[in-house]
């Protein structure tokens, strides 16, 4: 106690022994730790501090505490700022914490503070708070990870590779097509993380416990200093809804589920000797020296994994809890920071991955025909020329059947006379069936919208790169938001300290 005077507000001096909430009653025995959330908190400790500033300023301005004692109060909290979360004295969480920390500065005027708040609003706006600034960093990795497709794949519009479905050679497309698509489904999941962002981004703070507050607050007032769009207006709902950490860890599964497909066919690309990880994306292995392994890609794999055990962790816990603040809630933030945080990590493995792998064409180009994987063009050829798809793909069916080895004219000549009773030439010319053979001009005669004909994915990647565009100005627009915020609060604290 910094000022003795003030002293005993929880009987014997001794903050110590319990924070201010729990007092000498409350003051722990076996489930002390277990009711702690403080280690935990360290995550949005300086969203407390952020908090605990924009409601003093408000109280203050609504003179519902004297400005003297805010300006105690907010000096006080830019001393414990300082001094960071490790100081703090114990407590059952950090807004207790902070709580005893300020009242150990200044005395019982440091009481004041909790005035017409809960911690039950206080954590939920905490927790928003901060994992408005997880989400733009995610949001952030994103982003980059689409510009490194997109430019990776502006390399490769010419780049041969096989397509594949079930894991067979299906189509020959190119690396620019396959890239682009990651880029078009990471758009999706951007979106996905700019919704929650605009839900997660509003105000419970001045609904107390859940009932309200007879004190003449100002809740728009706290939302603006703190940089959130608007309130949640109810002030039960305020208090209790968590749904914004769902939707937000479902989004960020959402994306994790996209990358762990992109890493798991750079894994199988890799093995098949079509790409090659920079070395530092790769490991070797402590026995076998000449091995060069894509673990980074299996760690992004399996990144999915914690983002959906993230998931169904919020799901369960926040299930069937009755109105309106119960402790389970306690444990339900901390899987949407771990989702998070392995999802951002693993999104910025992958961006860099993939920026830095080196695409065998010659490799990709001789697999790009392999499996017959032009049968669909051949059927696609004969089918332009009037006989019904059905007929033409019974014809490419019939030589792949009986060929041995790779389909040759010869046999799809003596397939299109037995079953359409005359040669292929009454139908194609010789040379584009032998061009529909082709795995490289197979690729390019497919220039429907989204195909991987070269201008087709041109046009394809100049709309993902205004999309990213827009989405960035979006991002950007957030975070001018919560710094000029964040100033406005710092002008309205330095006026006071
Ligand atoms: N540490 C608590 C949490 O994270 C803060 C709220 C405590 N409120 C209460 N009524 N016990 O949920």
């Amino acid at each position: 106690m910094s000022d003795g005077d003030d002293g005993g507000h929880n009987g014997n001096g001794d903050t110590n022994a319990g924070d201010v909430v729990r007092r000498d009653r409350f003051s722990g025995g076996p489930a002390r730790g277990f009711l702690s959330s403080l280690a935990a908190d360290e995550r949005i400790f300086e969203a407390d501090i952020a908090v605990d500033r924009a409601h003093v300023v408000m109280l203050d301005e609504q003179g519902i505490i004297g400005s003297d004692d805010a300006s105690a109060i907010l000096n006080a909290l830019g001393e414990i700022e300082a001094a960071g979360h490790e100081a703090l004295p114990d407590g059952e969480d950090v807004h207790a914490a902070i709580e005893t920390a300020v009242i150990d500065r200044i005395g019982e005027r440091g009481g004041r503070m909790h005035t017409a708040r809960s911690r039950n609003d206080e954590v939920a706006a905490c927790i928003r708070y901060r994992l408005r600034a997880d989400i733009l960093d995610v949001l952030e990795a994103t982003v980059e990870a689409r510009r490194v497709l997109i430019d990776v794949a502006s390399e490769h519009t010419e780049t041969v590779m096989p397509g594949f479905t079930h894991l067979q050679p299906a189509q020959p497309t190119t690396v620019a097509h396959y890239l682009s698509s990651y880029a078009s489904s990471l758009a999706r999941d951007t979106g996905r993380l700019l919704d929650a962002f605009e839900r997660v981004n509003q105000s419970p703070l001045g609904a107390a416990a859940f009932a309200g507050t007879p004190f003449d607050i100002d809740r728009e007032r706290t939302a603006s200093l703190l940089g959130f769009g608007g309130l949640v207006e109810n002030s039960m709902d305020a208090a209790s809804a968590r749904d914004f950490l769902f939707e937000t860890t479902a989004a960020v599964a959402a994306l994790s589920t996209t990358l762990s497909g992109l890493a798991e066919d750079l894994v199988v690309y890799s093995n098949a000797g079509y790409v090659e990880l920079a070395d530092a994306y790769a490991s070797t292995s402590s026995i076998m020296p000449q091995k060069k392994n894509p673990d980074t890609m299996e760690l992004v794999r399996a990144s999915a994994g914690d983002a959906a055990a993230g998931l169904n962790a919020l799901l369960s816990i926040l299930k069937g809890l009755p109105r309106a603040y119960n402790r389970d809630l306690q444990r339900a933030h901390p899987h949407a920071f771990d989702a998070i945080d392995a999802v951002a990590e693993a999104t910025n493995v992958a961006a860099g991955a993939v920026a830095t792998a080196e695409w065998r064409a010659e490799a990709l180009e001789d697999a790009a025909g392999e499996g017959f994987s032009t049968a669909t063009g051949v059927a696609d050829l004969l089918a332009m020329s009037g006989v019904p798809f059905r007929t033409a793909h019974e014809v490419v069916a019939t030589a792949a059947e009986r060929a041995d080895g790779s389909v040759l004219y010869d046999d799809l000549d003596a397939a299109a006379i037995d079953v359409l009773g005359d040669g292929l030439d009454a139908y194609v010319a010789q040379e584009e069936i032998r061009a529909a053979l082709d795995p490289i001009a197979s690729a390019r005669s497919r220039g429907s919208v989204g195909g991987p004909a070269p201008d087709a994915v041109e046009t394809t990647l100049s709309n993902l790169r205004s999309t990213l565009v827009a989405d960035r100005e979006a991002i950007e627009a957030y975070e001018h938001g919560i710094s000029d915020a964040a100033r406005s609060l710092e002008t309205e604290v330095d006026r006071r300290v």
